[in-house]
């Protein structure tokens, strides 16, 4: 008796674990830019062409798919990269308070892993994926690609982390006692804005890149962005670069004070805006202007 109701609990767990995914996908064509469709495991397979570059990206607290800048980023992705794009929505575990949001985003991050090896299973090569996510959403970036290779043992070609959350994610608060590093993708590349409150404090990535230094960006509060405006220059910036290619150029340097002192002039540089490469690992640092349009000063 108790063997049986023990079965039937976990066969009505399963049932809801598979109905109730917290995470959407919507995906941007090139054909028609104004257009897209949700896509799930039912229709996957009928709109995403096998040789399709697709570049996911992933929205972070107390966002949602209406987030300010996930049209720009589409459309500076698609103009560069010639890829279709999925805008993955979270919402309702995004909209939790921060300590939920950050138990669960570990589940959001599987969920999408999870859809991403379905996809691989369906003629979609791994290489042609890559993740964008901003704040939790790096995290979340992260916890997707740790669970592809969990399942595949392959990596997914790039992580791109914009400023990715640092809160309850770092030392003794890590709650879930794991957050992006570099075992979780080929290139795991992150920027960081606001490492000395919003952000992770120190370097995670295969790539670590510091504009201004990594905190305090100029022109930083603003009067409609106070708490968060540091945070939220990663995706402008981001957005800047990949719209302009090699004009947001970083230097290799050891520390922020020795890229000021011109001390790495003729070290190796990288376009913030690109993908990058396993040669390419380091910290790289470089100044860039206070306001619209963000430029390399
Ligand atoms: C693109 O999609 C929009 C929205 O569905 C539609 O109104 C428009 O006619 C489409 N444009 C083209 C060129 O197909």
């Amino acid at each position: 008796m108790r063997r049986t109701l023990r079965v039937c609990v976990v066969l009505v767990f399963a049932t809801a674990q598979t109905t109730a995914l917290d995470s959407r996908f919507y995906l941007f064509t090139r054909e028609n830019r104004s257009r897209y469709i949700e896509i799930n495991r039912d229709n996957a397979k009928s709109h995403i062409k096998d040789d399709t570059q697709l570049r996911f990206v992933i929205h972070g607290w107390s966002e949602s798919r209406t987030t300010n800048w996930y049209e720009d980023l589409t459309n500076a992705l698609m103009s560069r990269y010639n890829c279709d794009v999925v805008q993955v929505d979270y919402a309702k575990v995004a909209s939790e308070p921060y300590p939920i949001a950050v138990k669960s985003s570990v589940r959001i991050g599987e969920e999408i892993g999870s859809f991403i090896v379905f996809l691989t299973t369906q003629g979609v090569s791994l290489q042609n994926i890559l993740l964008v996510g901003h704040s939790l959403g790096g995290q979340v970036s992260g916890y997707a690609g740790e669970y592809i290779f969990r399942k595949t043992s392959k990596k997914l070609p790039q992580i791109t982390a914009l400023d990715p959350a640092g809160p309850l994610f770092q030392g003794f608060f890590n709650i879930n006692g794991k957050s992006l590093n570099k075992n979780d993708a080929e290139v795991v590349y992150v920027i960081h804005t606001d490492k000395s409150l919003f952000g992770q404090r120190s370097t995670c990535g295969t790539v670590d890149v510091f504009p201004n230094g990594g905190s305090d960006q100029p022109g930083c509060p603003e009067k409609d962005d106070h708490w968060f405006c540091s945070h939220h220059r990663s995706f402008w910036y981001y957005i800047a670069a990949v719209e302009n290619p090699n004009t947001l150029v970083a230097v290799k340097c050891e520390s922020y004070d020795d890229f000021l002192a011109g001390k790495c002039a003729n070290k190796r540089k990288i376009d913030i805006g690109g993908d990058l490469t396993q040669a390419d690992r380091g910290q790289y640092f470089l100044k860039i202007s206070a306001e619209k349009p963000y430029r390399l000063v």
